[in-house]
């Protein structure tokens, strides 16, 4: 990248970047972090330039700017006075969205919380990268309640943070930039999943001067943290797998930045580089909602909920946006309870309005965001329309669980046209549609997301009593293998549930062709008898669906039946092929 021009700061000069056209657009700073420079951000960049005015600096000792020898001369108070000379320069007369990463953000934290320069902001998009003073309090507040659980967060906190002390010991950290620069930045690369573009071309350089900000500010701050607040809207961007913080670090922010929202994404430590269409769509949305223009999508209402529902939800599920189809009644609706109490936010999707909504009710009774929409899963046209609104207000699901289906039962030669059709439509047109468009919007978002394709026992087993039922189970089975293998690159795993009898609504709505209206209600109940006494509750199968998210697994049968009939399927086929004639409706 090459500077547009560079601005001074006492006697630093500053390479500056620019995207876009200024007039008649908000103006956005974007300000890297350590170690790395202003290059960290061109993706980003690119894509916000489209309706944004997008300036990004290197910060002293990094990239095309000044490099000061002097510890000293990277103290906070000099980076301040960068920033304000780069606004000076870009946007005199105007407020700028100031979005930031790792000690870009540290050192904008300390800019936002300045009386006379919150003015010049409009919006601050904080990710990875705390108020060194915020951090003082916090540890000492952790300290001071001296609970196992504080202890341990403590301890977690200064584990995850082990390279500070080592940045204090003088000339090892230059010295290893400068003999190994090269080495440290392809093992970094690989334990952060920066496989597209490395943090920054003079990484090396900017690891060695870099390491002055530590030396400069980190143990005064902690040893004596100021009370600094904001009124600023303040957008914090957590990454779930960010290795250098706890999440628990955040916590108490609604104390320093009342104003304060709260995204989670499923990203290492440098976010923008790992999912730069995700950090897009979230400083889009935010600008958006700061600015009033239009109406604001649900993701900031999402972001505000979760900001303000104090502590953080702790579950493996933690901040994902899980959407569950069929989720009006059993293994959905259990399902969608089930990710609620692990932290995740829920979009309930059913044919009925009703029991959708109740889902989504009985979610936010758990404290956790929650939407219903009424959706016909078989019909191309609603499930369409679906995508669009999740995309819009929420983004991309983390987790997609297709699992609306309904049954079927009897002879070949009784099922019609019709009922082929209805079946076809939402047991395996309801599969493709949500595997397709959510897999899509996973993709482009460059999400590690997870589908969950709910079959059934029937894939294993072909049986004479429901050829119907079982070529829509074993096609859904054939579809998520197929799909696993073509999103494998892409970082989105596909499972297949394959539950055995479990007893739900199903039994009671299965249709039995080929028999009056009288003998079909004997043998929905004969069906809901021979269910009730397997008793495999659906609580089991949602907690299926969660472990096959949480260990990424590919076909999981549930229920000793549904592992036997896998066995078998293996070990003889011929023999399942035998037992197929046993007529299971006589
Ligand atoms: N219960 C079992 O024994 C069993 C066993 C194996 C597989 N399954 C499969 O599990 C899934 C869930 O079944 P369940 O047992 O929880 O049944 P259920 O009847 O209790 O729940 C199914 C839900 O899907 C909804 N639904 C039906 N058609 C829909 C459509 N076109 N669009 C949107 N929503 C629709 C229903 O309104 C209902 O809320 C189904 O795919 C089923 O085939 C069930």
């Amino acid at each position: 990248m090459t500077p547009s021009r560079f601005v001074t700061s006492g006697d630093v000069q500053l390479a500056l970047y620019t995207w876009g056209e200024p007039a008649g657009r908000p103006t956005l700073l974007l300000v890297h972090g350590y170690p790395d420079s202003a290059h960290v951000w061109q993706a980003v960049a690119e894509q916000l330039s489209v309706d944004h005015y997008v300036v990004a600096y290197d910060v002293r000792g990094a990239g095309n700017s000044t490099r000061p020898e002097r510890t000293a001369d990277y103290a906070l108070p000099l980076l301040v006075r960068d920033m304000e000379a780069v606004l000076d320069a870009v946007a005199p007369h105007q407020k700028v969205h100031l979005v930031a990463h790792d000690w870009g953000s540290i050192q904008s934290w300390e800019v936002v919380c300045d009386e006379r320069l919150e003015q010049r902001f409009a919006s601050f998009t904080s990710m990875s990268g705390p108020c060194l003073d915020h951090v003082g309090h916090w540890l000492r507040d952790r300290l001071r309640a001296g609970s196992r659980h504080d202890l341990g967060l403590l301890a977690s906190q200064v584990s995850h943070s082990w390279y500070i002390g080592m940045f204090q010991l003088p000339g090892l950290a230059p010295t290893i930039f400068r003999v190994a620069g090269d080495a440290f930045q392809r093992r970094l690369a690989a334990r952060e999943g920066l496989t597209a573009a490395p943090p920054s071309p003079t990484f090396a350089l900017d690891g060695r001067y870099g390491v002055n900000l530590y030396r400069a500010n980190v143990t005064e701050r902690l040893r004596q943290p100021a009370v600094r607040r904001t009124g600023l809207p303040v957008h914090l961007l957590c990454s779930r797998e960010d290795h250098y913080m706890v999440p628990e670090i955040w916590d108490s922010l609604t104390e320093w930045a009342p104003n304060v929202y709260r995204s989670e994404v499923d990203s290492t430590h440098w976010l923008q580089l790992v999912q730069p269409a995700e950090v897009v769509r979230h400083v889009r949305a935010f600008v958006r909602h700061v600015d009033g223009q239009g109406q604001s999508p649900l993701s900031m209402e999402r972001a505000r909920r979760y900001a303000h529902g104090g502590r953080a939800p702790t579950g493996s599920q933690r901040g994902k946006l899980v959407l569950v189809t069929g989720a009006g009644s059993g293994f959905g609706r259990e399902t969608a309870l089930l990710f609620a109490r692990e932290g995740a936010d829920i979009v309930a999707v059913d044919l009925h309005a009703d029991t959708a909504k109740e889902t989504a009710r009985r979610c936010q009774q758990l404290g956790r965001s929650a939407w219903s929409r009424q959706v016909d899963v078989g019909d191309p046209a609603a499930m369409h329309a679906l995508a669009e609104w999740v995309h819009q207000q929420l983004g991309a699901p983390d987790v997609v669980v297709n699992n609306a289906g309904i049954g079927l039962a009897g002879s070949f030669f009784d099922t019609t046209d019709a009922d082929w059709d209805r079946l076809l439509r939402v047991n395996l047109g309801g599969v493709i549609l949500g595997s397709r468009l959510f897999g899509q919007q996973m993709k482009d978002a460059k999400k590690p997301g997870h589908i969950v394709n709910v079959a059934s026992m029937a894939a294993y087993t072909p049986s004479r009593t429901v050829a119907a039922y079982a070529t829509t189970k074993a096609a859904v089975r054939m579809l998520s293998d197929c799909l696993r293998a073509e999103l494998a690159d892409d970082g989105v795993h596909v499972s297949t549930i394959c539950p055995g009898f479990s007893i739900t609504n199903i039994t009671q709505t299965t249709r039995f062709v080929g028999r009056t209206a009288a003998q079909e209600v004997e043998q929905q109940q004969k069906a809901t008898r021979l269910y009730q006494r397997r008793n495999l509750l659906p609580a089991t199968i949602a907690q299926a669906i969660l472990d096959a998210v949480e260990h990424r697994r590919d076909d999981v049968p549930v229920g000793s039946e549904a592992h036997g009939a896998r066995w078998l399927a293996r070990l003889s086929p011929a023999l399942l092929r035998r037992l197929a004639r046993v007529d299971l409706g006589a």
